[in-house]
């Protein structure tokens, strides 16, 4: 007989291997801020050395499966939903989200479509509206969740193909700023357009869009017989975190007569304070938006979302009709998300946000926003103190930029100087950080977005920046050494 588990469980069974995971999820989570902030060394080879494992013909006792994934395979990996995650674009992994995640996997409830489960598709379209009076769109506004930032963007790009090309769309042009999140090329090219015809438009000191360098290419365009029409705008890039100037990207899109989309997939939830609102002045003049709770909203990776100005654009672009599927809504307000969105079967990714949401109350995420604006300006100003240190890109939300630039140290000898910085730093296990590549210079970044991240977990990062500064002047000879 196996050791395994039956397809379909007793209470009693159920009961016991969810009580061992519930355990084992507390106490992970419960330890986040003491593991290491990257546990990925040595991980390669756990990887390489479970490519052999078959599918096995008899199943086995959970005890050994979830010890392979909680003393092993989830302690080697980055620790991104912990506090010292300051890397990429941090998210954080709500647990009430978990709860929901746990709920709708259990129920399986079928959500693609309005008809069979109209109360829970209404709970997510909810969410929608949620989302789009946070960035101030009208009531009238629409939109789905998808499973991220890049499915977001590509629907996005063939709504906006749709509404402004003709079927023969490959004279089609579309900007962004060359700063933008590359998930726009692959969108673009998802969508059928040659790589050539995304028009990468050169960024300022402030590595926002330049309008002037946009309206030369457009014209240009236009003359050479292209039909531009699209503009993706960033409402906080990777990079640097920059937004772009999204008002004078509205007045020009209206006067060209392109959408407008604006990529906020990581600066998008700040819209819920007055800092983010004012940051991000005129975001909701674009004609469609990309949030990412599992960024801006700190839940587990899975829930993106695409806002539309005018909802029947996403259906112009994404309804097909076949015999065997049910009865599609007419009213406005009753959703069927296959209608508007690619996806048909789909998880209900909307119960995540809603039960976090319903649970906590929007003030504690706009709180805790707010607290991540406070301390990126905090931790910048303590970055800019030590010395040597250029601030390359201020904190236009909650992520920065920043090198150090000793004096006459070559470019070649500062680039290896700041990613030796960053590797000390990480090295210490605290926090982690990533860089990027500016034009040729190399650049640490600090972004500041996990919900579980706070003012003493910054306060280490600086600590251990300092320290770390003095290291390397140390030990780069001929580079004036930094006290
Ligand atoms: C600005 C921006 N846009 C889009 C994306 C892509 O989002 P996702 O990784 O959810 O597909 C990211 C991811 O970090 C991002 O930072």
């Amino acid at each position: 007989m196996s050791a395994g588990l039956p397809l379909e469980p007793s209470e009693v069974e159920l009961r016991r291997l969810f009580d061992d995971v519930v355990r084992r999820v507390v106490a992970h989570v419960g330890t986040l801020s003491d593991q290491p902030a990257d546990g990925s060394a040595g991980a390669a080879a756990l990887a390489r050395a479970l490519i052999e494992r078959e599918a096995p013909e008899e199943g086995s006792p959970s005890g050994p499966l979830l010890d392979l994934l909680f003393e092993k395979a989830i302690p080697a990996s980055f620790n991104n939903a912990g506090p010292g995650f300051l890397a990429y674009i941090p998210g954080g992994g709500q647990p009430y989200a978990a709860v929901a995640d746990l709920i709708s996997a259990a129920v399986n409830r079928y959500v693609g479509v309005f008809a069979p489960a109209p109360a829970l598709v209404q709970l997510e379209t909810n969410v929608v509206r949620w989302f789009a009076r946070a960035v101030g769109y009208p009531e009238s506004a629409g939109g789905f969740l998808t499973s991220g930032g890049s499915l977001a963007n590509f629907s996005a790009v063939v709504a906006a193909r749709h509404e402004k090309l003709s079927e023969d769309f490959l004279r089609g042009t579309l900007y962004v700023s060359d700063q933008g999140h590359h998930c726009i090329r692959k969108a673009a090219h998802l969508a059928g357009f040659p790589a050539a015809n995304v028009r990468k438009i050169p960024s300022d000191g402030a590595f926002r869009v330049r309008l002037d360098a946009l309206a030369v290419r457009v014209a240009e365009d236009r003359a050479a017989g292209f039909t531009p029409f699209l503009v993706v705008a960033s409402a906080g890039t990777t990079n640097t975190g920059a937004v772009d100037d999204l008002d004078a990207l509205a007045d020009f899109a209206g006067r060209e007569d392109l959408w407008l989309h604006t990529d906020a997939a990581y600066g998008g939830f700040f819209a819920l304070t007055a800092r983010g609102r004012a940051a991000m002045g005129g975001l909701a003049r674009a004609d469609s938006i990309v949030l990412d709770p599992h960024k801006g909203l700190f839940m587990p990776y899975g829930t993106g979302s695409l806002l539309v100005k005018d909802p029947a654009a996403l259906r112009r672009s994404h309804s097909v009709s076949a015999h065997y599927m049910p009865g599609m809504q007419d009213d406005p307000d009753s959703v069927d998300f296959c209608e508007i969105s690619p996806e048909l079967s789909r998880n209900f990714r909307g119960l995540e946000v809603w039960f976090a949401v319903e649970l906590c109350g929007l003030a504690a995420f706009r709180k805790a926003l707010d607290e991540k604006l406070d301390l990126a300006r905090e931790a910048v100003d303590a970055v800019r103190a030590i010395p040597d240190m250029t601030i390359v890109a201020e904190p236009q939300l909650s992520l920065f930029a920043f090198r150090l630039a000793p004096p006459g140290a070559s470019a070649e000898d500062a680039n290896r100087l700041n990613r030796e910085l960053m590797a000390r730093v990480n090295a210490r296990q605290r926090v982690l950080l990533t860089g990027t590549v500016l034009g040729d210079v190399f650049a640490l970044r600090m972004c500041i977005l996990n919900f579980r991240t706070h003012a003493d977990r910054v306060h280490m990062a600086i600590e251990d920046l300092r320290a770390a500064a003095r290291e390397v002047g140390g030990n780069n000879p001929g580079l004036e050494r930094i006290s």
